[in-house]
């Protein structure tokens, strides 16, 4: 069967596969092309969506992309990046400024097929340095945003032109923020571009288990379970596409995992009937010694990944089962954070796509049948085949797990650009009636598609929960150079805080490991768990005090995709029980909750 279907041209947008996932969701057919495909590659699609970029439309041409689809009789829809680029094609103007992060009100001013049934006012997600400013010919403004608190509009955030079927939007569509960005989607889609909706995931578990027998043909697979869904999930479909007596699984305690965790992930696995050819192995040793000393969290997960590999390399030895293809859960996030794709920004290397770990891809070695999906589908994949709704829904856990919560330091103080930032944000914090402090570290974010390593704000006072939000909205719209905000639990407003050299030992894994296990256990304790998306917690090498000890921080977070997310409010009585709980743990100093979106910042702290 032949199914109407719609382009997706990725121009390495952290968003470009989250906009095909959008479209399949409607049962239509999405496919992701790069920009210098050639003309007849586009014919058969019913519309082009182009994706946001790393790249500036400001700074000039992109030469290498083919502008001849602008000349097919196909509708195109363009996205931040993809808005800007259709904007100077006919002729508009782009400049670099007018920058937006997070939410923002769209006022829709004209009629246009991409908004039918939706409001004059919709709250859209941005994440960008440069903007449209003027259109050419036949083409009009439908929209602008109003920047609220000085307001001050972005123009031109939505523009058309109806009689070419061109159409442009400033923000995201395709996040989950925009409220109704998936009916603006299918109004193109379905709309605009008439496609009809015969796609479903039924058809997609067919094609993903046909793809898995093809590669792995009369080979084995041992496959890397942590546990997590991803994980669990992909055991399931290889076993599905191959059988279970041609698939290992390898649970590794890496000595980076939550308190007790392994033992409970093997009775799961038990449980569930996967441990037919289930290993386990302690490697917790052969981990901290290998990052012994590391400091940047780039080096911690390069060197974890490698550690996975060397200690699968090593069991599979000892097992006798060399030759075995690698099975990772691997998902979509994880490879575009990892600047996977062509275009795209490196925002961090997940652990499962260290160069050791390409170079096996390269080779054809690794079998990942999830690497296209995103967390929601996952979820929605491992209910389809049976998994159990408490381990679905599980909180993720990242793969280097508490590696990438510990946080380490030299002892040296991140100073640069602090003496720029200090004013500003000590003015925003003086309009919220607030004492705020740049704090002399440094925290991994993602602005307009790029890699951030900005340095978090520290806010103590009383407020409001919308007060703390629309503070941070403030102070990541006004102050550069910033990319969290923390909002103290301690009492008091530190003056300063000191750096302290800290690097990845038992000794504060386990401190991390009991700060979390409570954090974790009040979310269940108050009926929540369900309703928070993930909960980081991390141990950050900040002492307010003198004394050496370090502060906790807790980032409780609404998501779907992990791509964007939004701080969770936590219940007054479970905020007081975490203070009671971990201000008085010995080697800790500080409690903060995080009150971050992404962007700017990520989920996790590195
Ligand atoms: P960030 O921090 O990039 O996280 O906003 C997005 C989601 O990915 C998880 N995460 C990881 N997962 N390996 C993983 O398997 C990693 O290196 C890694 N880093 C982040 C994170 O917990 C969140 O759910």
């Amino acid at each position: 069967m032949t199914h109407d279907a719609i382009a997706v041209i990725d121009f390495g947008g952290q968003y470009a596969h989250l906009i095909a996932t959008k479209i399949r969701r409607l049962h239509v057919l999405a496919e992701i092309r790069q920009p210098e495909d050639p003309t007849d590659a586009f014919r058969r699609y019913k519309g082009i969506i182009i994706s946001g970029s790393p790249s500036l439309a400001s700074f000039g041409e992109d030469s290498t992309y083919n502008k001849a689809i602008y000349d097919l009789d196909v509708p195109i829809f363009g996205f931040c990046f993809g808005h800007q680029e259709m904007a100077k094609h006919y002729g508009g103007t782009v400049v670099h400024g007018g920058r937006e992060w997070g939410p923002a009100d769209l006022r829709v001013v004209a009629d246009s097929p991409i908004f039918k049934g939706l409001g004059r006012t919709e709250r859209v997600w941005m994440s960008h340095f440069d903007s449209v400013t003027s259109v050419g010919p036949g083409f009009e403004e439908v929209g602008y945003t109003s920047l609220g608190e000085s307001g001050e509009p972005h123009r031109f955030a939505a523009i058309a032109s109806n009689t070419l079927r061109r159409y442009g939007v400033q923000f995201h569509p395709e996040v989950d923020d925009t409220v109704h960005g998936d009916e603006m989607i299918a109004n193109f889609v379905l709309g605009v571009c008439g496609c009809s909706p015969s796609w479903t995931m039924e058809r997609y578990v067919e094609e993903r288990v046909d793809q898995v027998r093809r590669q792995v043909g009369d080979r084995s697979v041992f496959l890397l379970a942590s546990g997590g869904v991803d994980s669990t999930v992909a055991a399931r479909l290889l076993g599905m596409a191959i059988g279970a007596d041609r698939l290992n699984l390898l649970h590794v305690d890496n000595g980076l995992m939550r308190k007790d965790e392994s033992r409970q992930v093997l009775e799961v696995f038990r449980e569930f009937g996967l441990d037919r050819n289930l290993h386990f192995v302690d490697a917790s040793d052969t981990f901290l010694s290998a990052l012994a000393g590391a400091v940047e969290p780039e080096q911690k997960r390069t060197i974890i990944g490698n550690t996975f590999i060397e200690v699968f390399e090593r069991e599979a030895k000892r097992l006798g089962i060399e030759g075995h293809l690698l099975g990772q859960g691997t998902i979509y996030p994880d490879t575009i954070e990892t600047g996977g794709t062509k275009r795209a920004d490196t925002i961090k290397t997940h652990h499962n796509r260290v160069p050791v770990i390409e170079r096996m891809i390269a080779e054809g070695r690794v079998v990942e049948p999830l690497a296209d999906l995103y967390k929601v589908e996952v979820r929605e994949l491992g209910e389809k085949l049976g998994i159990p709704h408490g381990l679905v829904w599980r909180h993720p856990f990242p793969g280097p797990g508490l590696g990438v919560r510990l946080l380490c330091s030299a002892g040296a103080a991140h100073s640069e650009g602090l003496a720029d930032i200090e004013p500003k944000v000590g003015e925003v914090a003086a309009r919220f009636g607030v004492a705020a402090l740049a704090m002399p570290i440094k925290s991994v974010g993602v602005k307009a598609d790029l890699r951030s390593y900005e340095h978090p704000v520290l806010v103590s006072g009383d407020a409001p929960w919308e007060k703390q939000l629309e503070l941070a909205a403030s102070l990541f719209r006004h102050v550069p150079g910033v990319n969290r905000c923390i909002w103290n639990l301690a009492p008091g407003a530190p003056a300063r805080v000191k750096p302290l050299a800290a690097t990845v030992t038992r000794a504060r894994l386990d401190l991390l490991r009991e700060a979390d296990h409570l954090v974790m256990e009040g979310l269940r304790r108050h009926g929540i768990y369900d309703a928070i998306w993930q909960c980081p917690t991390a141990l950050v090498p900040l002492e307010v005090d003198g004394r050496g000890r370090e502060f906790v921080i807790v980032r409780p977070i609404h998501s779907e995709r992990a791509m964007t997310a939004t701080p969770a409010q936590l219940p007054a009585g479970l905020v007081a029980e975490l203070c009671e709980q971990i201000l008085p743990l010995p080697g800790v100093s500080g409690l903060a909750l995080d009150v971050t979106t992404k962007p700017p910042g990520t989920i996790e702290w590195e």
